[in-house]
This record gives C-alpha cells, sequence and structure tokens, in this order.
C-alpha cells in the first residue's frame, strides 16, 4: 500500500511552482490532493496531470487571504474527501520589493498581509478538523528570508519571519494534540517568483522545485516517533 494511501492533503498554491510538484508527489504517494490558488488554468492543468498520472486531485480557486473564499475551499475539500490529514500552506509571492525609503505603504503591506494572513487563515480553517480527528500534519513553505536579512525584500521576509514565529507557537499548541507541524526554509528555487527582471540570481544555480517537493513529501512521510521542525534547505552553492 502507498505511504499516504487514504490521506487528503491540501495544498495552498498548488497551481505551479513548488506547490504544484508537491501535489504530484504527494499524489504519487497515494494522497488524494485538493489544489488552491487563484488561477484557474493552472489548477485545472496541474489537476490534470495528477489524474493522467494515475493519481486523485481536486482543486478550488481562492485567495488564500480571504476568509470567506478559504472557508468554501475548505469545506469544499471536506465535502468531497471526508478529511483532511494533511496541509501544505505554500501560497506567497514577491512584491514591494526594492529599499524600504523608496516603498508605497500600500503595496508594502499588501505583501506583508499576503504572505501571512493567508497561512493564519487557512490554518484556522483546517486545524480543527485534525484536533477533532486527533492527527494531522501541516508543513509551512516559508524561506530563509524569513531568517537572514536581505536588502530590498523587507515585506517579504518579515512575512516569513512571522511564519516561522507562528509555526513554532504553533507547533506548541497543538504537537501534544496529535498534530505535526513543521517549515520548511528554501534559499532560491527556479519558480515563476522570481520574475523576469534584472538582478533575479542564475536559474541554473537555483534548486528545482520537484526537488523542495520532494523534500516536503519526506517530512511528511517522517515515521511518527519524530518531527523536522524546521529545514533550512539552500542550493548546492548556498545563498545565491
Ligand atoms: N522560489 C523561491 O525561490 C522560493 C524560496 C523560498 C520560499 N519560497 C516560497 O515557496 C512558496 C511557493 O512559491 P513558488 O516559488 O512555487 O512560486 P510560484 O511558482 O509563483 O507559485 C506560487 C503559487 O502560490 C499561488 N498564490 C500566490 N498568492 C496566492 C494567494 N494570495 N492566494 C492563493 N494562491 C496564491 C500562486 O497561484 P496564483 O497566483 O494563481 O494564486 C501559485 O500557485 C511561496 O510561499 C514562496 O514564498 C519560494
Amino acid at each position: 500500500m502507498k505511504a499516504l494511501a487514504g490521506q487528503v492533503a491540501l495544498i495552498t498554491g498548488g497551481g505551479r511552482g513548488i506547490g504544484a510538484e508537491t501535489g504530484k508527489q504527494l499524489a504519487q504517494q497515494g494522497a488524494t490532493v485538493v489544489l488552491v490558488a487563484r488561477t484557474q488554468a493552472q489548477l485545472e492543468a496541474t489537476a490534470a496531470q495528477i489524474r493522467e498520472a494515475g493519481g486523485k486531485a481536486h482543486w478550488f480557486v481562492a485567495d488564500v487571504s480571504d476568509e470567506g473564499a478559504m472557508r468554501e475551499a475548505v469545506q469544499g475539500a471536506l465535502g468531497i474527501t471526508g478529511n483532511l490529514d494533511i496541509l501544505v500552506n505554500n501560497a506567497g509571492f514577491i512584491q514591494a520589493v526594492g529599499l524600504i525609503e523608496d516603498s508605497t505603504p500600500a503595496e508594502w503591506w499588501h505583501t506583508l498581509e499576503g504572505n501571512l494572513k493567508g497561512l493564519y487563515l487557512t490554518t484556522r480553517l483546517v486545524l480543527p478538523h485534525m484536533l477533532a480527528q486527533g492527527h494531522g500534519q501541516i508543513v509551512n513553505v516559508l524561506s530563509v528570508a524569513g531568517t537572514r536579512a536581505f536588502a530590498g525584500l523587507s515585506a517579504y521576509s518579515c512575512a516569513k519571519a512571522a511564519g516561522l514565529m507562528f509555526t513554532r507557537i504553533l507547533a506548541k499548541e497543538v504537537r501534544k494534540r496529535g498534530v505535526r507541524v513543521m517549515a520548511i526554509l528554501p534559499g532560491a528555487v527556479d519558480t515563476a517568483i522570481w520574475g523576469e527582471g534584472e538582478g533575479v540570481p542564475d536559474r541554473q544555480k537555483m534548486i528545482r522545485p520537484e526537488t523542495v517537493a520532494q523534500i516536503i513529501t519526506q517530512m511528511l512521510l517522517t515515521p511518527k516517533d519524530a518531527t523536522i521542525d524546521e529545514l533550512l534547505v539552500l542550493p548546492k552553492e548556498g545563498i545565491l
């Protein structure tokens, strides 16, 4: 029997990049995958790839920072699958890039909120089901930018740093009630999040999104007597 057979995994930001690759790999392990993002075409395409490979996939269009939309997505997922065993809080984006002195409050706050509020809202919606069933796993996809200072990335980095403390507090609150909470902090990964502009590091040196997905899958497959609390994953040449 496959390791995750019978389990249901909700993956935010599952339309492309790390989230899509994680969806594919968790489905290969037997999980039923529920993908959430804002772009329907990408969700459809990823779900189709999972199904063509013999896996089970569903999707919901929602912005993770929209509580009502996320409530519908979580309820919809539960309506189809009946349970939620795994949550991968992966949705995120980079905006408000530039020096603090040049930033605009609206864009800075939007970036902070988009990357942090969704993590909180999605967790809050899924957690009661995990606690009621007495088991569950949550992986928060954060960033090395949440632990080290990169000039020009203040809003994104503050969101990821807050996400790390959120993860630590959540783990303290629920770990003795059967829910394992973990964080992965990748360095540069070759995805669309970098855009095409100047200053993008050499993509050939970045980590492949499939590799991050493989590591997330391994975290979720960690034997039950242990937990990988926080995992820093860098390109083999280090921070690019
Ligand atoms: N790539 C890197 O170098 C790197 C490094 C460290 C950490 N990370 C983190 O890894 C995660 C995944 O990023 P990625 O590199 O795979 O980027 P990506 O290829 O741009 O994928 C991001 C995914 O998140 C979704 N998303 C973004 N904002 C959303 C929102 N408000 N509501 C719902 N879905 C949303 C996107 O779909 P829609 O736009 O259609 O909603 C997309 O499916 C992010 O949290 C990112 O911060 C990435």
